[in-house]
């Protein structure tokens, strides 16, 4: 299939986009390379092009559009809540109406099939055991909120022609050559490795997490289900629901057993506990990989010298923003 991905050299998409060139599929990554495409340049050649571009510019996406896709993937975004609270109006513009732009263009293209990365934050706090795909949305930030407007959008668009899906994927972790250390698992992970002391805030508040090489090929299965199977839907996706503390501990035990976990007052106590049956009933997909090899990833990656500066801003997409507004103020 040719592929559009937006949004492709970021931490995702670092793994996802190598997945589908070695599945053989044609891809066209589209992305502001607000954190470089080093993981992907290797690889650019007859089944990769990088275009950089901003999804903010309606025109630039077009003239992508315009070389033919069977498929797109739209990864774009500021990424998390601390970013997206940054500048409320760069969110906007960035999270809603440049999402939106890309979605009606897409199918103005003639693209088919069109996979959107939502996020489990839309369900907001719930005390439901299982948090499953049919409960009501509730997002809280505004992150959350325009995900789930992405989901309403897209519903609105899908016909026989456009056929949509949204992956609503829980926090993410493990080693991306484009490495976040501003998620749960990987923060957790660094602190282990490098000062043998991890602080956890609260520790009982269920987090469910993903192993990014798992996502990955979760998006490569959606991109080639039957249509029926994905058309209109949403899919939870998550390897396992564990309480921060749990995680902690997970990565002590991974990491060296002596790593000291320090329990610290949080006024934040948002809890999720997330289904995934409903990936593993209709797609038949279950997740290959364990949380304790996302930890083993990030540790080895660590120590074996791939990422020479952890304190680098980059790794953190608040810090990296903050300290290059440049990069995203137009
Ligand atoms: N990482 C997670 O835990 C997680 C969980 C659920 C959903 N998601 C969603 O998955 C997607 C990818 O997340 P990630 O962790 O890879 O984030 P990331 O910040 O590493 O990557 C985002 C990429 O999008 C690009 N980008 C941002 N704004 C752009 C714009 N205006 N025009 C063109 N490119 C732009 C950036 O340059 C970057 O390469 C996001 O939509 C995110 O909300 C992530």
């Amino acid at each position: 299939m040719r592929v559009l991905v937006t949004g492709g050299a970021g931490y995702i998409g670092q793994v996802l986009v190598p997945d589908l060139v070695r599945q053989g599929h044609q891809v066209t990554v589209f992305d502001a390379l607000w954190f470089g495409s080093d993981g992907l340049d290797p690889l650019v050649g007859p089944s990769l092009h990088i275009v950089k571009g901003d999804i903010r510019d309606g025109d630039a996406v077009r003239r992508v559009l315009d070389r033919g896709f069977d498929a797109v993937v739209h990864l774009a975004a500021m990424s998390n809540d601390p970013t997206s609270d940054l500048d409320p109006d760069l969110t906007r513009l960035v999270n809603r109406e440049a999402m939106e732009d890309v979605f009606v263009a897409s199918k103005a293209a003639g693209v088919a099939r069109l996979v959107y990365a939502s996020s489990a934050s839309v369900y907001g706090i719930k005390d439901t055991h299982d948090v499953t795909e049919d409960l009501e949305l509730n997002p809280i930030t505004l992150y959350a909120r325009y995900k789930a407007e992405g989901e309403e959008l897209l519903a609105g668009l899908v016909d026989d022609r456009f056929a949509a899906v949204s992956v609503r994927a829980a926090t993410v972790c493990g080693y991306s050559p484009r490495l976040r250390l501003d998620l749960t698992i990987n923060i957790l992970t660094a602190a282990a490795v490098r000062t043998g002391r991890i602080k956890v805030f609260g520790g009982t508040q269920m987090r469910p997490n993903i192993h990014v090489a798992d996502l990955a090929d979760v998006y490569g299965v959606l991109l080639t289900a039957p249509r029926e199977q994905i058309q209109g839907k949403a899919f939870n996706v998550s390897t396992r629901n564990a309480s921060v503390l749990e995680l902690a501990e997970l990565v002590r035990d991974t990491v060296d057993p002596a790593v000291a976990i320090d329990i610290v007052d949080t006024f934040d106590h948002r809890s999720y506990h997330l289904s995934a049956a409903k990936l593993e009933r209709e797609l038949g997909y279950t997740p290959k990989r364990s949380l304790e090899e996302a930890v083993q990833g990030v540790r080895d990656a660590l120590l074996d010298g791939r990422v020479p500066e952890p304190d680098h801003p980059k790794h953190r997409n608040i810090v990296w923003m903050n300290t290059n507004p440049e990069l995203w103020r137009r």
